[in-house]
C-alpha cells in the first residue's frame, strides 16, 4: 500500500508536473512568441502585475501538455496494477482524460502565475527564488482545477463517478499529503537537471 500509493500519487499528478515544465520547453522552441500574460501592466507599487516570465505561450503549452499527457496515460492499461485511467473508463472515451489533463495543466500554470503576483508584490524580481512557493504553487492549482474538471464531468453526466474524489478523496487523503511533501524535492531535482542540460538559466 505504502509504495504503491506514492507511485500512484505521482502518476496521477504527472499531467500537472509536465504542464509545469512545458513553458520552459516552449520558450526554447518558440523564443519570439513571448507576449506576457499581464499585457505589460504595471501596478501602483511600480511593479509588473505578473512579470515577463509569465507568457501566453507558457499557458498554452501547459494546457496542451497536460491534456496530451493525461490522454496518453489513460491509454496505458494496467491489468494487475491499477494506476487510474483519468475517467477513461467512466466516460468511455478520451474526453475525460483530455478535460482533466487540460484543467490540471491550466491550474498548474495559473497557480504559478498567482505566485508570481505575490512575488512581485513582495518586491522579488522575476526569476528570483522563493522557497517553498516556487515548488508548490502548481500543486495547489493543479489539484484545484483537476477537482473542478472531475466535478464538472460528473455533474454534466459525462462521467459516472468523480475521478478526483475516487483517487484523492476520503481515506485516500494520504495521496494528497504525499504530493505536497514529495514535490519540493522532486522539483529541485528536475530543475537541477534542466539547469545542467542548459534548459534553465538558474538551478531552481
Ligand atoms: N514561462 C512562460 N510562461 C509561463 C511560465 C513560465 O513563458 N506561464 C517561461 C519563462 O520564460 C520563464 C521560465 O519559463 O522565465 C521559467 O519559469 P518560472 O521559473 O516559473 O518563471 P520566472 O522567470 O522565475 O518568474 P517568476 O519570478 O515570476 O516566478
Ligand atoms: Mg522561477
Amino acid at each position: 500500500m505504502g509504495l504503491f500509493l506514492v507511485v500512484q500519487a505521482l502518476w496521477l499528478f504527472l499531467p500537472a508536473y509536465v504542464a509545469n515544465m512545458a513553458p520552459v520547453f516552449a520558450m526554447k522552441v518558440f523564443p519570439r512568441w513571448n507576449s506576457p500574460l499581464d499585457g505589460g501592466l504595471v501596478l501602483a507599487d511600480g511593479r509588473r502585475l505578473l512579470g515577463e516570465g509569465k507568457t501566453v505561450r507558457g499557458l498554452v503549452s501547459g494546457i496542451l501538455f497536460g491534456a496530451g499527457f493525461a490522454a496518453g496515460q489513460s491509454a496505458v492499461r494496467y491489468t494487475s496494477f491499477d494506476l487510474s485511467d483519468f475517467g477513461h473508463g467512466e466516460t468511455g472515451g478520451v474526453w475525460g482524460p483530455l478535460t482533466i489533463g487540460a484543467a490540471m495543466g491550466f491550474g498548474a500554470i495559473l497557480g504559478d502565475a498567482a505566485k508570481s503576483y505575490f512575488k512581485r508584490r513582495t518586491g522579488r524580481r522575476g526569476g528570483a527564488p522563493w522557497v517553498p512557493f516556487d515548488q508548490l504553487d502548481f500543486v495547489l492549482g493543479g489539484l484545484l482545477f483537476g477537482w473542478f474538471a472531475a466535478w464538472l464531468l460528473k455533474a454534466s453526466g459525462a462521467a459516472t463517478t468523480n475521478w478526483w474524489m475516487d483517487e484523492f478523496g476520503g481515506s485516500r487523503w494520504p495521496a494528497l499529503a504525499l504530493l505536497v511533501l514529495l514535490t519540493p524535492g522532486l522539483h529541485f531535482l528536475v530543475n537541477w537537471i534542466g539547469y545542467r542540460l542548459h534548459l534553465k538559466k538558474v538551478p531552481w
